[in-house]
């Protein structure tokens, strides 16, 4: 038995590996379609710092990075890279690299301090215009996300954050807010960023803002529930008052690592499916399907909440396009737990595994411990969105991997990062092949631009394509990947050929 199943999996490792090796090819940008969006990502609180200027209010990241012991490295976020200040010179930066697009977040309790929607902060609406007003003239279209997870503190403190419906209210002003004043010029929005993190990591593991654990399984569900009805409000203001005068487009970004049956045996195809649905299905079916996965709804019961009517409407195809962020893959295999386990990872009945049957790993690791590089991964999961959601535009919102930290190796090194050069190009060449199988994928981001706070690890990981000096005054340095880039992009005509 246990010989049959390693045979198997060998058998599924040299299927992967040959299919993926005849679509493996160096890509050139006009091997993309012309009107593709190459763009890259950041998110407010990981670059902008000025945490209290100009009338900014504090979020729940700034009170959780503040408290000793949550951020491993004991830093925070209060300076970060001081994008708030230096943004003209990352603009050049961007341009210079030739990304046509910047997809930014806009810090919610700089709009509104206290999070109500009563008193407006011109500071930051100044801020933001010039801002954008920079990103164009430099010819790059913003991509704005309403909600990167820095919801003002007051709004936690004052009355519970996501676990009340209230929030729904609160959400709508603000998103309406930047509607009003930034949408003449901003024609791509994205409501919420990753829902399911925020639910997760916020409510369940406790590693994110506010770093509520193990209360109650059920808070979690009610969290991801108020982000969706908060996601529903804000496109309907924005489809029955803006779209038609400003002509712009609305999506929403999930998180998705692509689940991968360990074996053809029914057992692991279903829990493949059902990890996709706890992550995938659990944004997506509501608005495509009008309630959440069956599944979930058959392992959870009324731990998961229910949609009114009205909710369902609100929510129906309350999408332009999807805003994908995916990073890696795992291969899945059942697990039987005792059903009276609410647990979010063992109610899923789906184990993770990072190795091929026989020992071998997935793909190399990157930096984060959840982190292998497995580009055939993201070919797999655009296809799996085109097809049980009936091909919806997509966009990759986020892609990319980390470096850690190490100052002690030679700062050339430190620029000339190899292993994130190939992650692109494998990592492209399976949306270029997913695009070719049929998925309508108009547009990829990097993440990310440069290196940032990243949450609960500080300063510890790199994820940028710009490296910045945190020892020396914050300057930024161009990496291997970023030089790979701009060739990339420049090449009009394709006449560079193969970029190594
Ligand atoms: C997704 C998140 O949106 C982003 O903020 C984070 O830095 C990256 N993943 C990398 O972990």
């Amino acid at each position: 038995m246990g010989t049959t199943i390693l045979a198997d999996g060998l058998e599924k490792k040299r299927k992967i590996e040959e299919e993926w090796s005849s679509i493996y090819l160096s890509l050139t940008r006009p091997d993309f379609p012309p009107h593709f969006t190459f763009g890259v990502a950041t998110s407010a609180f990981q670059v902008e710092g000025a945490w209290n200027e100009d009338g900014k209010g504090s979020s729940i990241w700034d009170s959780f990075a503040h408290v000793p012991g949550n951020i491993c490295d004991g830093s925070n976020a209060d300076v970060a890279v001081d994008k708030y200040h230096r943004y003209k010179e990352d603009i050049e930066l961007i341009a210079k690299l030739g990304f046509k697009a910047y997809r930014f977040s806009i810090s919610w309790s700089r709009i509104f301090p206290d999070g109500f929607g009563t008193e407006i902060n011109l500071e930051g609406i100044r801020h933001y215009n010039n801002f954008i007003n920079a990103l164009i003239e430099n010819d790059i279209q913003p991509y704005v996300t309403l909600y990167h997870w820095d919801l003002p503190l007051n709004l936690l403190n004052s009355m519970g954050g996501w676990l009340n419906e209230q929030i729904v209210k609160y959400f709508a002003i603000y998103a309406e807010t930047c509607f009003s004043n930034f949408g003449d010029r901003v024609k791509n929005w994205i409501t919420i960023n990753e829902p399911l993190q925020t639910a997760v990591n916020g409510y369940c593991t406790g590693v994110y803002a506010p770093g509520k654990c193990g209360n109650s399984s059920s808070e979690m569900y009610l969290v991801a529930h108020h982000q969706l009805l908060a996601h529903a409000e804000a496109v309907s203001i924005y489809k029955n008052k803006y779209k038609d005068k400003q002509g712009g487009e609305i999506g929403l970004v999930v998180d998705c690592e692509w689940s991968e049956a360990l074996s053809d045996s029914i057992e692991d195809r279903n829990a493949a499916t059902r990890r996709l649905d706890f992550q995938l299905g659990w944004y997506l079916d509501p608005i495509y399907y009008g309630d959440y996965p069956e599944t979930m709804r058959e392992k959870l019961g009324d731990s998961l909440p229910h949609f009114s009517e009205r909710d369902k409407e609100l929510l129906n195809n309350s999408i332009d396009f999807v805003g994908l962020n995916h990073y890696t893959t795992r291969f899945v295999r059942h697990a039987k737990t005792d059903l009276e386990d609410n647990d979010f990872y063992r109610v899923q009945e789906a184990d993770r595994i990072a190795e091929w049957e026989g020992g071998e790993m997935i793909g190399e690791k990157a930096a984060s411990s959840w982190l292998y590089i497995v580009p055939w991964g993201l070919r797999k999961v655009l296809n799996y969105i085109c097809t049980r959601y009936n091909n919806p535009p997509v966009y990759v919102t986020e892609n990319g991997m980390d470096d850690e930290d190490d100052s002690t190796s030679p700062f050339h090194e430190r620029l000339d990062n190899k292993l994130r050069v190939s992650y692109y190009k494998g990592y492209l060449a399976a949306v270029h092949q997913a695009i070719k199988d049929g998925c309508d994928v108009r547009g990829y981001f990097a993440w990310s631009l440069m290196d940032n706070f990243e949450w609960h690890l500080g300063y510890t990981k790199r994820f940028g394509l710009i490296y910045v000096d945190y020892r020396n005054g914050l300057t930024r340095h161009l990496k291997s990947s970023a030089y790979w880039f701009l060739r990339f992009l420049k090449d009009e005509q394709g006449k560079n050929g193969k970029l190594d």
